[in-house]
């Protein structure tokens, strides 16, 4: 059976401070520039979430992409969706929310409510141009 991807897209807006916290303010604005702001400031992030696997005879379907929908609202948009993330996301209380980490934030939310024979992959855009991908380590 040919293996196909199937991706669902989906829209958050996060504040956040990207720090160091055993560096001083000087050695942080070096490091991480005007992200180091710290009255946090915004990103509209994009998500991309893609889901590997072979056809399912009985549906023709990959994966029910409502069922994704849903999944990514409970488990990613309710979660992180108009929120700071150093401050209300227990996840980023001790590490950076960079795309980096958020990226394995919502792989390791996801990967565990999506079937094992399913290949996952999480691409997150922080900014039209920058962006991640994540498909587990
Ligand atoms: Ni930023």
């Amino acid at each position: 059976m040919p293996k196909i991807t199937v991706h669902r897209k989906a829209h958050f807006n996060a504040a956040h401070r990207l720090f160091n916290p055993n560096w001083s303010d000087e050695k942080n604005f070096e490091v991480f520039g005007k992200c180091s702001n710290p009255n946090y400031h915004g990103h509209n992030y994009e998500l991309i979430v893609s889901l590997t696997g072979e056809i399912d005879k009985e549906t023709g379907y990959v994966y029910d992409l409502g069922k994704l929908k849903d999944l990514i609202k409970i488990k990613v948009e309710d979660v992180l969706d108009h929120k700071n993330l150093n401050v209300e996301v227990e996840e980023f209380k001790n590490i950076n929310p960079t795309a980096e980490n958020i990226s394995v934030v919502i792989y390791n939310k996801l990967r565990v409510s999506i079937p094992e024979h399913l290949d996952l992959e999480v691409t997150l855009y922080e900014t039209p141009r920058n962006y991640v991908t994540y498909r587990g380590a």
